[in-house]
């Protein structure tokens, strides 16, 4: 009797550690961390994003302007699907700036005028997220969290695109 107790115990501890998707959930509360980690840095660059696209100048105003409200769009709907996948996961995404602030690897930007150093701005910035998405790409392998996992490799794949695009921005054309 003792024993099957013990059984039902077990069984019931077992059941606790998976969530309402099926993962396991110390797995999934490590990934939802790194996920608001990353909520983080995409609000902070969102809003420096916003800034470029406002204060830039010079000659390349109309081509920079467009392409930073671009960006600036994009991130806008990646910031809503990060925080989506926390919840997903059962947990509850950070929303306020000072939590925010606190954690951005991302620093704020403060009125970029200049469209180049707005671009290098933005390439340091993608070089910090696609490092973080990387990491919890390998994560969510390990959790067999292929949400997560498609997400993540989504964002990877179109933000090394940008690299090289911004990348170009940046370079004295060769003659
Ligand atoms: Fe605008």
């Amino acid at each position: 009797m003792d024993t099957l107790t013990l059984k039902t115990d077990e069984l019931t501890i077992e059941k606790d550690q998976i969530n309402k998707i099926g993962l396991d959930n110390e797995k999934s509360r490590e990934l939802a961390n790194h996920l608001n980690n990353l909520l983080a840095n995409y609000s902070v660059f969102y809003q420096n994003v916003r800034g470029y696209h406002w204060n830039v100048q010079g000659d390349h105003f109309f081509t920079l302007h467009e392409k930073f409200e671009e960006l600036y769009d994009d991130l806008f709907e990646k910031i809503d699907e990060i925080a989506e996948r926390v919840l997903t996961l059962g947990f509850h995404p950070d929303h306020n700036f000072t939590k925010y602030l606190g954690i951005s690897e991302i620093p704020e930007s403060h009125e970029v005028k200049n469209g180049s150093k707005a671009v290098e701005e933005i390439l340091s910035a993608f070089k910090a997220i696609l490092q973080k998405q990387r990491t919890i790409l390998n994560l969510s392998d390990l959790a067999d969290d292929e949400g997560t996992n498609a997400l993540m490799s989504d964002y990877i794949t179109e933000q090394e695109k940008l690299v090289w695009m911004y990348t170009s921005f940046l370079k004295e054309p060769e003659i």
